[in-house]
């Protein structure tokens, strides 16, 4: 398939990536890619980078932020940059996406469990992460020639993997996160928001 990675620089879109390239053709995008650079927070910037790449199959969103401060802190341009960033961002992407994805092919998307567990400090993460998962259920029974939507929500994401002991994975790492992207890439689902964890390797 030929993939295309948003975000491919970063710490998830890089395992991404590593998981993808050996059975695919990954097209890795950022700001600051010198091949193919691309803003989500600007619809132009979308448009340009897809019309530069033909049809592809699917295309993976790990980008996206969203302000982390206390509720009282938060300004309207807070909200503002959590809403155009990782939720009108990605939801931007999927609306492009569409016309240039081949039959069959996918969207996905990133959220996080903060949608439901936010820890202090995280009201607009919460926020933007909830709309992220109802734009993928609402949207994955409307589209086109059997194109498909999901989205992979991870816990905080970092070098560590849950010790045995423990009964609860409160961080992954990108390796085992990435797992969630390849199945849903090459899996049938639509319209589901994965958690990660179950793909949390036990050492
Ligand atoms: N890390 C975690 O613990 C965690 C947990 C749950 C969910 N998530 C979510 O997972 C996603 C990726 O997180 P991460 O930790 O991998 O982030 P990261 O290491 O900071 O990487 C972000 C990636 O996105 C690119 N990027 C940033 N803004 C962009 C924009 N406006 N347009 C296009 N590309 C952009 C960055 O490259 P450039 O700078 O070149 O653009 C980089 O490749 C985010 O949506 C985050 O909310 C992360």
């Amino acid at each position: 398939m030929k993939i295309i990675v948003i975000g491919a620089s970063g710490l998830i879109g890089s395992a991404i990536v590593s998981a993808l390239t050996p059975r695919h053709e990954v097209i890795a995008a950022s700001r600051k890619s010198a091949t193919h650079p691309v803003d989500i927070t600007d619809k132009a910037s979308i448009a340009k980078l897809f019309a530069g790449l033909g049809t592809f199959d699917a295309v993976i969103s790990a980008a996206g932020g969203a302000a982390y401060r206390p509720l009282a802190d938060l300004t309207d341009a807070d909200f503002a940059m959590s809403l155009g960033y990782k939720l009108m961002g990605q939801v931007n992407l999927a609306r492009l996406a569409v016309g240039h994805l081949s039959d069959g092919g996918s969207i996905t998307l990133t959220t996080g469990v903060y949608a439901k567990e936010p820890p202090p400090n995280a009201a607009a993460i919460a926020m933007v992460n909830s709309g992220v998962n109802g734009y993928v259920i609402g949207a994955a029974g409307e589209l086109p020639r059997g194109i498909r939507i999901n989205a992979v929500s991870p816990p905080l994401v970092g070098p560590f993997r849950l010790n045995a002991a423990a009964s609860r994975v409160e961080c992954m790492t990108p390796e085992d996160v990435a797992l969630a992207y390849v199945e849903a890439v090459e899996g049938r689902s639509t319209g589901r928001v994965i958690d990660t964890r179950s793909y949390a390797r036990r050492t």
